[in-house]
């Protein structure tokens, strides 16, 4: 499976809503190496990064996915439209059971699940967010 399917499967799960007003924007680029890696962990990560996204942007918004290639490394890009982390709770969002969303609607476990996938693969996590905009950018070895 490659980067993209992998990301297309998440996508699906998210299907239904994905079509009531969230626009998919998807810059795939064409020419990145097949990544080795656990496909059904990858797919966790996706997963999780656009439930995140997805809570944040509500009903309407636009979710941005780009898949690029740097030197070695496979860069994607997932950023939302939605409320954004103010960078005092940015500092907390990897921590396993963190949470700012109400009691049962969130565990507080994705991004700590994230974290330890990309840590795996020998990768990076980095979040970027302002109000109406906010990147998490991952940054995985391509291992040949
Ligand atoms: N794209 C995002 N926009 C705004 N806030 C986010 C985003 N992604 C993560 N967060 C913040 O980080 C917190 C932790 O995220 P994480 O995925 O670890 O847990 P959760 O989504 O609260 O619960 P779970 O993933 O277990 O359902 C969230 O509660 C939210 O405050
Ligand atoms: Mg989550």
């Amino acid at each position: 499976m490659t980067i993209t399917e992998s990301i297309e499967v998440a996508l699906t799960l998210y299907q239904n809503r994905l079509k009531q007003g969230i626009q998919v924007i998807r810059r795939y680029d064409a020419h990145v190496l097949l990544l080795l890696c656990n496909p059904d962990e990858l797919t966790q990560v996706w997963v999780n990064l656009i439930d995140n996204a997805l809570y944040a942007m509500g009903q309407q918004g636009s979710l941005e996915i780009v898949v690029a290639q740097r030197h070695d490394r496979i860069v994607v890009e997932i950023t939302d439209s939605g409320c954004g982390i103010s960078l005092e709770t940015q500092t907390r969002i990897f921590e396993p059971f963190f949470t700012t969303k109400p009691r049962g609607e969130g565990s507080g476990l994705g991004l700590d699940i994230v974290r330890q996938i990309v840590q795996k693969h020998n990768g990076d996590i980095q979040v970027q967010s302002q109000p109406g905009r906010t990147t998490f950018t991952l940054l995985l070895p391509i291992m040949s």
